[in-house]
C-alpha cells in the first residue's frame, strides 16, 4: 500500500490513483477504533462513493477491528456493484426516495450520507428539490439513532468579495439560485431532525474535491491541454484532494452533534484561476488563452475549523497540480462531468 508520507512522484494508472486515495492516515486508523458500530455510506456511486468506502474499509482492516461498510446507491450505473465488492463494500441497492426501501436499510450506527443532485436542476427544480429535502427526512426518519455526517455544500453561502477570508460557519447562508437554496433546504432538514431526535449530525460544508479524472484543476488542465479558453469571470476557488476531504469526511462522524456541528470542509489556498491556469500551461508546455475578467466575488469558504480539528489536508494543491498535468498529458480518463466552477448565478 503506498504512504501519505512518501507521496509519487508521478501517478500513472487508475489503479495507482485509486490505491493512493484509499490510504488511510494514522488518525483515521484511530478513528475507527473509536467508533462503535458498522458504518453506511448512502449515495455511494457518485464521483466521491466508492474511493470513500474504499477508504473506510482499509483503515478499519489498518486498525485491526471487523466492521461491515455498506454502500447505498440505485446503482444507475451497474459496473459500480463489482467494484464495491471488490473493495470489500457490501452493496445494497436503493432508491432513497423511496420511504419503504428506505425503511428496510440495516439500522447502522454510523452514516456517511452522500446522495444529492445539482446537474439538471434548471427545468427539473422539483426533482432536485425532493432529492436534497426529502431523501434526508427519510433518511432521518430511519436513522434517527445514528450519528449523521452528511455532505452539503460551501454554495450554502452567497458568494464573497474575493480579498475576504472567506465564508465561516458561523455567516448565515444565503444561498443563490434553487440548486444552492435546495442545498440549504437538505441542511435544514438534517437540523429539524437532530433537533427533534437528538440525532448527532456534522453538516459537512464542501468545496471542490479533487481527483485527477475530474475537478476544478482538471477541468483547467483538460481546457488548455485541448487549446480551448479559460474562462475566468469567476477568478478564485478553494479545492482540497479527494483524498483529505474523504479521510475527513469518516473523521467527521466523531465531530456530529445534536444540534448539528458546521464545518467548511477545503484546502488552505484561496486559489487564483489565472495563476493556477498558468502553472497548468507551463508544464503542459501549452498556451493559456484566458476570456473574461475576475469579478470582484467569488465562492470562498474559510475552513480554518476544520483544519484546526483535522490538521491540514496530507496532499499540497502544487502536486495535485503536478500529477494532474502529468495525467493530462499521458492521455489519464476523465470522467467528462465538468465542475462548472465558472458559474456565478447559481443555475445548474
Ligand atoms: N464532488 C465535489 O466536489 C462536491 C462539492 C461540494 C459538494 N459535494 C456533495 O458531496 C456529495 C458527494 O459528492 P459526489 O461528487 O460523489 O456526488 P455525485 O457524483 O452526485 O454522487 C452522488 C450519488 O448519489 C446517488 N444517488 C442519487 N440519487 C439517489 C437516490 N435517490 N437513491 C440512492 N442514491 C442516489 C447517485 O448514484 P446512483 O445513480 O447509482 O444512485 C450519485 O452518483 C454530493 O451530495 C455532492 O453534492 C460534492
Amino acid at each position: 500500500m503506498p504512504s501519505l508520507d512518501a507521496l509519487p512522484k508521478t501517478i500513472r494508472t487508475e489503479a495507482e490513483l485509486d490505491e493512493l486515495m484509499a490510504c488511510p492516515g494514522a488518525e483515521l486508523i484511530e478513528t475507527m477504533k473509536r467508533l462503535a458500530g458498522d458504518i453506511a455510506i448512502l449515495g455511494i456511486a457518485g464521483k466521491m462513493g466508492l474511493s470513500l468506502g474504499t477508504l473506510a474499509v482499509n483503515a478499519i482492516k489498518a486498525a485491526g477491528l471487523r466492521k461491515q461498510v455498506y454502500g447505498v446507491s440505485r446503482f444507475s450505473d451497474p459496473t459500480a456493484i463489482a467494484a464495491l465488492e471488490k473493495a470489500g463494500v457490501v452493496p445494497i441497492r436503493c432508491d432513497l426516495l423511496d420511504r419503504t426501501a428506505t425503511s428496510a436499510l440495516p439500522k447502522v450506527p454510523n452514516i456517511v450520507f452522500m446522495a444529492g443532485r445539482k446537474f439538471g436542476t434548471v427545468g427539473e427544480e422539483a426533482l432536485t428539490w425532493a432529492m436534497n429535502t426529502i431523501v434526508p427526512a427519510h433518511v432521518c426518519e430511519h436513522f434517527s439513532k445514528s450519528r449523521v455526517a452528511a455532505f452539503s455544500t460551501g454554495c450554502v453561502y452567497p458568494l464573497v468579495p474575493t480579498g475576504s477570508i472567506g465564508s465561516v460557519e458561523e455567516d448565515r447562508p444565503d444561498p443563490v439560485g434553487e440548486y444552492a437554496q435546495s442545498c440549504l433546504g437538505r441542511e435544514r432538514t438534517f437540523e429539524y431532525f437532530s433537533r427533534i431526535n437528538g440525532t448527532p449530525v456534522c453538516l459537512f460544508r464542501l468545496n471542490y474535491s479533487l481527483d485527477l479524472r475530474y475537478g476544478v484543476i482538471h477541468d483547467l488542465a483538460r481546457t488548455i491541454w485541448e487549446g480551448r479558453t479559460v474562462n475566468r469571470n469567476v477568478g478564485y476557488f478553494n479545492a482540497i484532494w479527494q483524498g483529505d476531504a474523504n479521510s475527513q469526511a469518516l473523521r467527521a462522524l466523531e465531530v456530529c452533534a445534536s444540534p448539528p456541528a458546521v464545518l467548511n470542509i477545503t484546502g488552505p489556498e484561496k486559489i487564483s484561476v489565472t495563476a493556477s491556469a498558468e502553472t497548468l500551461g507551463r508544464l503542459l508546455d501549452k498556451p493559456v488563452t484566458f476570456t473574461g475578467a475576475p469579478c470582484a466575488t467569488a465562492y470562498l469558504n474559510n475552513a480554518s475549523r476544520s483544519h484546526r480539528l483535522f490538521g491540514y489536508p496530507r496532499v499540497p494543491l502544487a502536486q495535485v497540480i503536478d500529477w494532474t498535468a502529468e495525467w493530462i498529458k499521458q492521455g489519464g480518463r476523465s470522467l467528462g462531468k465538468p465542475t462548472h466552477f465558472e458559474v456565478s448565478n447559481g443555475k445548474y
